[in-house]
């Protein structure tokens, strides 16, 4: 119905702000679309030197995933509206209204959709994320990798709930493809490293 339309273009309106360019913003740093590898996620934000830009940037994103399908949940919606509002506040992050429809990769924002869908499946995804990061310190290696074993994980914790499944793989399609310019900097030897400090 139409309560269902207002909550899932309300969650692409949230998907849509954009915290790295905000905090960017707020802490005087250059546009992160300007720089490094142009893109506005917490990783580029980092690659700043501001830790604490990069880490504000990193909250924001996962939050703003996390709070419109928490939301959704608790005002007791259906399951299939649930999913579509994880789906559109993703796709938000991904295609910002208010940026021309030029957004991110979408790692934060899945991250915080399945915060909402399953701690556990989380939980388990952030740890195969800093598995590879620790051993590789290459931010889109880590989210490939876990991109690519999402899928399966939310299988064992959300079997129940086919669709939160369902939406887990779409994300994941969509963030894989986003890294496209990433896999080739990966197989070409020339993607950028956080060093050991
Ligand atoms: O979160 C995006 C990350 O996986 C890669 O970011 O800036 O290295 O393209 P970046």
């Amino acid at each position: 119905g139409v309560e269902s339309i207002i909550w899932v273009v309300a969650a692409y309106l949230i998907g849509s702000i954009a915290f790295g360019i905000i905090v960017s913003k707020l802490y005087r740093l250059p546009d992160p679309r300007s720089v490094g590898s142009g893109n506005i996620g917490a990783t580029n934000v980092a690659r700043s030197g501001k830790k604490s830009a990069a880490i504000l940037t990193l909250l924001g994103d996962v939050f703003k995933g996390w709070l419109p399908v928490w939301l959704a949940l608790h005002a007791g919606m259906l399951m299939d509206v649930v999913a579509l509002v994880g789906l559109a506040v993703f796709l938000g992050h991904l295609y910002p209204i208010y940026h021309r429809f030029k957004g991110g990769k979408g790692v934060a924002t899945a991250l915080g959709v399945m915060i909402a869908f399953s701690g556990w499946l989380a939980l388990s995804v952030v740890a195969v994320w800093l598995a590879v990061f620790l051993l590789s310190r290459i931010s889109s290696l880590a989210a490939l990798v876990a991109a690519l074993l999402a899928p399966v994980i939310a299988w064992q914790f959300l079997s129940p709930y086919p669709v939160y499944v369902a939406v887990v793989v779409v994300m994941s399609a969509f963030l894989i493809i986003r890294h496209q310019s990433n896999i080739e900097k990966l197989l070409a030897g020339t993607e950028s490293r956080f060093g050991k400090k």
